[in-house]
C-alpha cells in the first residue's frame, strides 16, 4: 500500500485526476468503482476540467459506485444517486445507462445486493476504484465488525457514520440507519486503488497503512492489495 501526501485538497484532486485520466486513456471502457462524501469532490470537479478542456472521453466508461442509503429514492438530494449525477456524472459525456448505484428501495433489498454483485461480476471486476474512509475506518458502508464482509450486502450504519452524515441532513433524525455496501471482495479484486483522504483522518490512514490487518478497520484490508495507493492532504 502506497501513501503519498499532498499538500491540500486541491492537490489530492489533481493526483487522482492524474491516475483516473491515465487509466480512462489507457481503456476507454473501463470499470471506474465511485465513492460519494466530501473528500472526492475534487477529484470530481478536476475530471470535470478535464473533460471540459477536451483531455478526457468518457463515452464508453462504466460505473458502479460503493453504497447508497436504504430507503432513499434517486431523486432525493442526500441520496448517492443524486449526488453521483449532481456532482460529476451530468457535467460529463458519461451515459447514464452506464452508470449504476444500487437501489436503496428495492423492493427485495437481499436481491437487489446479488443483482449488484452480478453487474459488477458481469464487467469483470473493477478496474479503478476510489475509496474514502469514515474516520473509523469504514471503507463504502463496511462498518468494523468481526469478519471482513465479501458480497454486497445490508449493513447497520455505525452509530459514528450516522452521527457523521447527519451534517448533510436538515434534521439529524432523517439519517437512513441502513444501507446497501459493495463488500469488501469486489474492493479487493479491483485492479487497482486510490484512497483520498483529508488531514483529519491521518490517525485512522496510519492504523489502515501501519496497523494491524484487522476487520475492526476495514480499510486495513488494502494492506493485501497489490496496487493501493493512498492519497492524504496535509491541510
Ligand atoms: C461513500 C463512502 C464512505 C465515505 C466515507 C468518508 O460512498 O463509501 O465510505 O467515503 O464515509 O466520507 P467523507 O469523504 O465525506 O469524509
Amino acid at each position: 500500500m502506497k501513501l503519498i501526501t499532498v499538500k491540500n485538497a486541491d492537490e489530492m484532486g489533481k493526483y487522482a485526476g492524474d491516475i483516473f485520466a491515465e487509466a480512462i486513456g489507457a481503456k476507454p471502457d473501463i470499470v471506474l468503482g465511485l465513492a460519494t462524501g466530501s473528500t472526492p469532490l475534487p477529484l470530481y470537479a478536476d475530471l470535470i476540467r478535464r473533460y471540459e478542456a477536451g483531455g478526457l472521453d468518457f463515452s464508453q466508461v462504466r460505473t458502479v459506485n460503493l453504497d447508497e442509503y436504504a430507503g432513499l429514492p434517486g431523486t432525493h438530494e442526500q441520496s448517492y444517486r443524486y449526488f453521483m449525477d449532481e456532482n460529476l456524472f451530468r457535467h460529463i459525456n458519461i451515459d447514464p445507462a452506464n452508470t449504476h448505484v444500487p437501489d436503496g428501495c428495492a423492493e427485495n433489498l437481499d436481491d437487489e445486493c446479488a443483482r449488484y454483485d452480478a453487474l459488477i461480476d458481469g464487467f469483470g471486476g473493477i478496474g479503478l476504484q476510489l475509496l474514502g474512509i469514515g474516520r473509523n475506518g469504514h471503507i463504502g458502508f463496511n462498518e468494523p465488525s468481526g469478519a471482513f464482509s465479501k458480497g454486497t450486502q445490508t449493513v447497520l450504519l455505525a452509530e459514528a457514520t450516522i452521527e457523521a452524515n447527519s451534517r448533510f441532513f436538515a434534521d439529524p433524525a432523517e439519517v437512513p440507519r441502513m444501507a446497501i455496501t459493495m463488500g469488501i471482495r469486489h474492493i479487493m479484486l479491483a485492479r487497482k486503488i486510490v484512497m483520498v483522504a483529508g488531514s483529519e483522518k491521518a490517525g485512522i490512514i496510519d492504523q489502515a497503512v501501519n496497523g494491524e490487518i484487522t476487520p475492526l478497520v476495514p480499510a486495513s484490508a488494502l494492506q493485501m492489495h497489490p496496487d493501493a495507493t493512498v492519497i492524504l492532504a496535509l491541510e
